[in-house]
């Protein structure tokens, strides 16, 4: 894997041209996703700003444009009519020499329009001459040209009963259109995880700190809360957040988690009252940062996308000089005291040629570059490998087992194996059994939407050119299986 000095790693990008060649080489790795959105060159990591604005949605994502390493953050613009194909916009938010508040790095945050402008909170990571961070949340009004303005100052600095981790900026409106909160991760000094919140009577000025979250019975979970956002869902509130540095059941060394407490915010105490426990949002390998759209008119769902990726992994695209994608957007909803994930109804537009299903001499598949399987699953044990050779070897298993009630995906047997200590396989009991799974395959990933969005499992995937087939293993599933069109396009945009 290649070492960066600070240098490389920090460089500001100037000009545009130094990357046409990095991105020749990209284009060409045999990786490239074809219906989701992934970096132009270099790393991408969170969605942040998701928006519905001026007839579009927008999106935003954490670019470092140098190659497979976290280094200096620009937020690149993306946007789309439908959530499913995806235009390239161009880079937006850029670090600042001269600025100075985010001069290490524009860190994620979100969108709000006002009035007839887009406006991005976001962290500008600041880095002095002792290499020490000072976290600013900031603001940008992007104009009719797309082109961001900043503001000249930030609208609030760190905050110094916190350590230096504070950052990710949600703005928050309340219903009566007058009252506004920032949510921000952060750290207490004795390395918990906290949310902070801001609150101002305008968006743009007076902001101060209204205190810390309370979180009744969740006062040890990790050192550090990344990525906070509350969402109002079902009549219900949702708080959404990555606990870091923290090892949780099943789920092998890692320690970058994205999961959700079910409940009610009580703004005037700023408590969020939990009805249930934490869960997992996703319950596969690769998903973090999940971001939900802000300003959808819906009360009874919301649109969330996350990073297909985990902070600190490496993947096999690090050696192509990129890395990182983000998930399909999904449909939330809630259903007793969980969350429901659901692929976006209009995905079905992707669809293009229904395959045949015809099976080899070893009882496999063809499995298409991308393709979405859909499977009714009658009770009973089911099986199902995906990525196998010619001959049904190898491969990632999903695998039910009726006595046990219990699903497990499990990647062990692909021949590219990656972040192995974090676990190489996944369980989720499914109370209810197995009746369906809905699975989107694209060149480097795989998710698997269980029992109607009861469970999703996401993870990278990178077969090789030999694990093209698949092989359904049980007889009591009745399969079908599309082609998906490309709904990204490999844009040379800055
Ligand atoms: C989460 C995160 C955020 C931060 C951003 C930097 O993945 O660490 O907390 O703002 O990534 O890229």
């Amino acid at each position: 894997m290649r070492e960066w000095t600070k240098e490389e790693k920090y460089r500001y990008l100037k000009d545009p041209q130094e990357l046409i060649e990095l991105y020749d080489r990209i284009i060409k790795s045999e990786y490239r996703q074809t219906y989701h959105i992934q970096p132009i060159t270099g790393l991408l990591n969170d969605p942040n700003g998701f928006v519905w604005y001026d007839n579009n949605w927008h999106l935003f994502y954490q670019w470092c444009p140098w190659g497979a390493v976290h280094g200096l953050k620009y937020w690149y613009h993306v946007v789309s009519k439908d959530l499913i194909t995806w235009k390239n916009l161009g880079v937006c938010l850029m670090p600042d020499e001269i600025y100075g508040y985010d001069n290490k790095g524009a860190y994620s945050g979100s969108a709000m329009p006002i009035g007839d402008k887009l406006y991005l909170y976001y962290t500008g990571n600041n880095r002095d001459e002792d290499y020490v961070r000072h976290s600013y949340t900031c603001i940008a009004k992007l104009g009719n040209d797309g082109w961001p303005e900043k503001y000249p100052l930030p609208l609030f600095g760190p905050n110094p009963e916190y350590t230096e981790n504070q950052r990710d900026p949600k703005i928050i409106v309340m219903p009566d259109e007058k009252t506004y909160y920032i949510i921000l991760g952060a750290q207490t000094k004795d390395n918990c995880g906290r949310i902070i919140i801001y609150k101002s009577e305008n968006l743009l000025h007076g902001w101060t700190f209204a205190g810390e979250l309370k979180v009744p019975g969740f006062e040890n979970l990790g050192g550090m809360w990344e990525c906070p956002s509350i969402e109002h869902i079902g009549g219900k509130d949702v708080l959404m957040f990555c606990p870091q540095y923290i090892k949780l059941k099943g789920r092998g060394e890692g320690t970058n988690h994205n999961g959700y407490i079910i409940g009610t915010m009580d703004w005037d105490s700023l408590t969020f009252i939990p009805d249930g426990d934490f869960h997992v949002l996703d319950f596969g390998f690769d998903s973090y940062a999940a971001a939900c759209a802000n300003n959808i008119e819906d009360n009874d769902k919301a649109i969330l996308i996350a990073w297909m990726g985990l902070p600190g992994a490496s993947y096999p695209t690090d050696d192509d000089e990129w890395s990182g994608c983000l998930t399909l957007p999904r449909e939330l909803t809630i259903r007793g005291r969980r969350l429901i994930q659901k692929p976006l109804p209009e995905l079905k537009k992707l669809r293009d040629e229904k395959i045949n299903i015809s099976e080899n001499e070893y009882g496999c598949v063809d499995l298409p570059y991308a393709a979405e399987i859909e499977l009714e699953i009658k009770p009973g044990d089911c099986e199902l490998d995906i990525f196998t050779n010619k001959a049904g070897e190898g491969g990632l298993f999903i695998k039910y087992i009726e006595e046990k009630k219990e699903i497990t995906i499990d990647r062990s047997s692909l021949e590219k194996r990656f972040n192995i200590s974090d676990g190489e396989s996944r369980t989720r009991i499914l109370e209810n059994g197995l009746s369906n799974l809905r699975i989107y395959i694209d060149k480097s990933s795989i998710e698997i939407f269980v029992n109607d969005g009861d469970a999703v499992f996401t993870s990278r995937v990178f077969p090789t050119e030999q694990e093209r087939y698949m092989k359904i293993i049980s007889n009591n599933a009745f399969t079908n299986i599309w082609t998906i069109k490309a709904a990204v396009k490999e844009e040379f945009l800055i």
